[in-house]
């Protein structure tokens, strides 16, 4: 037993995980169901570092040193379950198993709980930065027990990304489910992120008249500024990419429909539970499901509205300006939002996240990685309780500055009827929290009204309710 670490699971993450710690200096045992992969790593990549490659479950769980640590990156939901019982029953108390998928964190409290009986660390980890992230340094979020973190925090901070002060991307997020629900958090505002790029993307082009490749430019000159970060990077990436075989902007070739894999779809379910708006987020999974449904879209395609025509070049510039403040107060409004929904979480679940620490691991390695969260992190670092991001000062200085813009930016997208579901719920969102009244009153008052639901008032305490029926006199409930 010479393994500091095993993995089993050689697809392409998994695979470049394992390449991962033993370019670091481990001793990596490595399993996959169908050898020849196991046989393929080490073939292709075996002068990386040292790797024992097995082929039986025993023979694997015998190649690692005690503590055992077992890492599993197989598809999220049965077959994780399915390499658990696999390998469960020939682990010792104390050992490890760390499952790298993307798992949902309801299934990752459920297999802790049934693990730890058996006296095994069970801890669910998010892993981001796809697969170069997965090789050159990815950010990782371990949930699970803090004694496994003794064990496994140093070479998860020695494999993962490091942030532009040194610091590695990867804490202990909390125990049991906390890391997978984090990730979860993560790739709501990915999808976020995204849906405000792609509007930011579809105003430039249909209101402004910029070519993809000017809009390419366009993204590169922001990516110097305030919304420096990878999500922004490759965008212009791809939209200065040209296809081959016709010659068009790739972009124009692709299929416009957006598909998913369920942690965004997650996001928004989990907060609905825990009732928390992330409405911004909501936009952006309901706007890729909306993409897919080609036979809703053809059939409203004669729908009437207007043509956008765009803006001279003069104008033009002014535009794009004004479009890089509403990509930043979306911005900044999503990130509350998904802040939010961990900071709920970790309540109702007891795991006493650290918010701040959350911001600093996502500041390399992962997809939402961005110069933006370093100042997130120092806002929750100087202030730990900050009920929301719109709280600090700075965010909300920077918002105000930007909203004129913001406001101009949506009216011309209405105007010229170009969808922005992400902009508008930000900037609902944002004048919903300002706003001194809600017509959340009038609601109180319909659902007394036809459900005796009773509402309270705004000038004495207690509950009531008017006879809406009889006499319309007002009753205390
Ligand atoms: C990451 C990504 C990663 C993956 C998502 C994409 O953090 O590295 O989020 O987890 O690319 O599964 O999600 P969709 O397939 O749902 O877009």
């Amino acid at each position: 037993a010479s393994a500091q670490i095993g993995v089993t699971g050689l697809a392409v993450m998994g695979r470049n995980l394992a390449r991962n710690f033993a370019r670091n200096g481990y001793t990596v045992a490595l399993h996959n169901r169908t050898a020849s992969r196991t046989h393929d790593l080490v073939k292709e990549f075996g002068h990386e570092g040292d790797f024992v490659s097995t082929e039986t479950a025993e023979d694997f769980v015998a190649a690692l040193e005690r503590p055992r640590r077992l890492m599993i990156m197989v598809k999220a939901g049965e077959p994780t379950d399915a390499v658990i019982e696999e390998f469960a029953p020939l682990l010792e108390p104390g050992d490890m198993i760390i499952d790298g998928g993307n798992a949902h964190f309801a299934d990752t409290r459920r297999r802790e709980r049934r693990l730890r009986e058996q006296g095994i660390h069970f801890v669910g980890t998010g892993v981001s930065g796809g697969e170069e992230g997965a090789l050159h340094g990815p950010s990782i979020m371990p949930g699970g027990s803090k004694e496994s973190y003794g064990s496994l925090g140093p070479m998860l901070e020695k494999i993962s990304a490091k942030a532009k002060d040194g610091a590695p991307c990867v804490t202990h997020v909390g125990p049991d489910g906390a890391g997978h629900f984090v990730k979860m958090v993560h790739n709501g505002i990915e999808y976020a992120d995204m849906q405000l790029i792609g509007e930011a993307y579809q105003l430039l082009r249909d209101v402004a008249g910029y070519s993809p490749a000017e809009i390419a430019e366009i993204f590169r000159t922001w990516n110097t500024g305030r919304l420096d970060s990878y999500l922004i990077e490759i965008t212009a990436e791809v939209l200065s990419h040209v296809d081959a075989a016709t010659g068009k902007p790739f972009v124009d070739v692709v299929q416009d429909q957006a598909e998913q894999k369920g942690t965004g779809r997650w996001t928004v379910q989990i907060a609905l539970d825990l009732g928390v708006p992330v409405s911004g987020i909501a936009e952006a999974v309901f706007a890729r499901s909306l993409s897919g449904h080609t036979a809703l879209r053809e059939a409203s395609r004669h729908l009437a509205g207007p043509k956008a025509t765009p803006l001279g070049k003069a104008e033009a510039g002014a535009f794009a300006d004004r479009v890089e403040q509403a990509l930043y107060a979306s911005k900044i409004v999503s990130y509350t939002q998904g802040f939010h929904e961990i900071a709920t979480g970790s309540e109702e679940y007891d795991w006493t996240i650290d918010l701040g620490k959350v911001a600093s691991i996502w500041r390399a390695g992962c997809i939402i990685r961005a110069a933006f969260l370093d100042r997130i992190r120092a806002a929750y670092d100087a202030r730990p309780d900050l009920p929301s991001l719109l709280s600090d000062e700075t965010f909300a200085q920077e918002i105000a500055a930007a909203q004129d813009d913001w406001r101009e930016v949506l009216a011309a997208a209405t105007r010229q009827g170009v969808p922005t579901p992400g902009f508008s719920a930000a900037l609902a969102y944002y004048d919903a929290l300002r706003a001194e009244r809600l017509p959340a009153a009038l609601t109180q008052a319909q659902r007394d009204f036809f459900g005796a639901h009773t509402y309270r008032r705004t000038d004495r305490p207690g509950s009531f309710h008017t006879l809406w029926g009889g006499d319309r006199s007002e009753v205390e409930a």
